[in-house]
């Protein structure tokens, strides 16, 4: 026992005498005591007042300390208890140190033997105590520190599939400007090709028309007769008018194979993290070029862009948030579809919204959808990095991407976009170039 250090006592023992000297012995040495007098009231007492040590007599009428030893370990456990009994028995004293007493004692003890025994029996309980918190206190740093590194693995693998995502993006966005490339050149042969037929086709017709009035004008009747049977059987008249549809419905497919060859370029432009003054209007052209084929057979597409100024911006990234929008919007339409594209410029701030009249999301996964890895789409079709990915391009952009959606209704987002000449690097974000 340290010196200095008192203790609450209580000394249980069937007879008077014993207990009140035990008690004086151990108040002489600072302590304070109470006495009980059976176990049930040794058990009544421990419930009653907090203590630090229990003197038990073993040999007791009815209940015997042996018997409420266990009873007393569970209920106390920082509760010193020696036993202390008349008896030489070598076996009780070993089974009562089995059940948890801290400590043994034969009547009739002295003075000093006692209050020594009492000193030790509660110096292990403090030991045995200080251990037990360092062992909890151990455990909840290594729960604490799983915990942290579970974290750490999620997240890691989180950046990973993230990297994964936007690796494939790339290769796809290369992969596009390539093919925008080799489609550009034949595309421009057959367009101009295309014009100069159409020319010749002109020419050819005047001189059919030409060669059939000369014959009205000048042939036997007969050979007339013969020309204009196989003018009508040879279907000439109508080719030759069909033939000029033909070649304008051929000039118009080149120009939209130009506009999506253009949006590809756009769309996947090398210069990845050149920051430039765009108009956001372009961008959401050049997007729906490349999403078109995703939308045209269940959705028609309204516009209404509004004049826009010129904004610092990184019109590829703008043009994947675009994309992962209407793409979404598109999975969320199974037929007869609409989407409504808004631009506006309120006051130095450029709002886009896109609205489709889709499945709707429903409020509880209304929060979740900026979550990475959150899709309620089947495996192949969701990678839940659409949103996650948008909501962190357009946070490198200052601006704001915000949810409405009504199950069965429809969803909106508007995204905004503060207008600026150059884009400063977020804090944190990483945006790394300006317009300079
Ligand atoms: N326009 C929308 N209509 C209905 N649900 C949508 C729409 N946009 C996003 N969602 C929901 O948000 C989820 C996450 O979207 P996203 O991050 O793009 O991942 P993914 O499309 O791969 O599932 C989708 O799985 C879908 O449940
Ligand atoms: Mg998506």
């Amino acid at each position: 026992m340290p010196s200095g250090t008192t203790m609450q006592v209580l000394v249980v023992d069937d007879e008077p005498e014993i207990c009140a000297l035990y008690c004086r012995w151990l108040e002489q040495e600072g302590h304070t005591c109470r006495a009980a007098h059976s176990a049930t009231a040794a058990l009544a007492e421990l419930g009653s007042t907090p203590c630090d040590l229990m003197l038990l007599d073993i040999n007791m009428p009815e209940v015997t300390g042996i018997e409420i030893l266990q009873e007393v370990k569970e209920g106390y456990p920082d509760l010193a208890v020696v036993i202390v009994t008349a008896m030489q028995d070598r076996e009780i004293a070993f089974g009562a140190m089995r059940l948890g007493a801290d400590g043994y004692l034969n009547k009739p003890a002295g003075k000093m033997e006692l209050t020594l025994l009492a000193a030790n029996a509660m110096m292990r309980r403090q030991v045995e105590r200080e251990h037990r918190r360092r062992q909890e206190e151990l455990s909840g740093l290594v729960s604490e520190r799983n915990a942290k590194l579970a974290a750490a693995y999620e997240e890691l693998q989180r950046s990973h599939h993230q990297i994964l995502q936007q690796e494939k993006m790339a290769a796809i966005g290369q992969l596009a400007a390539g093919v925008a490339h080799e489609i550009n050149n034949p595309t421009g042969f057959i367009a101009s090709n295309l014009g100069t037929l159409g020319k010749y086709i002109e020419r050819l017709a005047a001189c059919i028309r030409e060669q059939g009035e000369l014959l009205a004008a000048h042939a036997p009747a007969e050979t007339v007769s013969q020309h204009l049977a196989s003018r009508q059987r040879l279907k000439i008249d109508y080719i030759l008018k069909d033939a000029a549809d033909l070649i304008d419905e051929s000039k118009e497919g080149t120009e939209r194979i130009k506009k999506i060859v253009q949006g590809l370029k756009n769309f996947s432009r090398k210069d990845q993290e050149v920051c430039q003054l765009s108009n956001i209007n372009d961008c959401i052209e050049s997007t729906l070029n490349i999403v078109w084929n995703e939308l045209k057979y269940k959705t028609t597409v309204s516009k209404e862009l509004g004049t826009l100024p010129l904004t610092a911006c990184f019109p590829q990234q703008l043009n994947q948030v675009f994309m992962n929008v209407l793409v979404n919007a598109a999975h969320a339409i199974t037929a007869n579809g609409e989407i409504h594209i808004r631009t506006r410029d309120e006051n130095g701030v450029i709002a886009i919204t896109i609205a489709d009249n889709g499945c709707g999301i429903p409020p509880e996964n209304l929060a979740r959808i900026f979550e990475p890895f959150f899709t309620t789409k089947e495996v192949g079709k969701g990678t839940g990095l659409g949103m996650s990915i948008s909501a962190e391009i357009v946070k490198r952009h200052h601006g704001e991407i915000s949810v409405a959606s009504e199950v069965g209704r429809g969803t909106t987002f508007t995204i905004t976009l503060p207008v600026s000449e150059r884009l400063e690097p977020r804090e944190g974000g990483g945006i790394g170039a300006t317009t300079d």
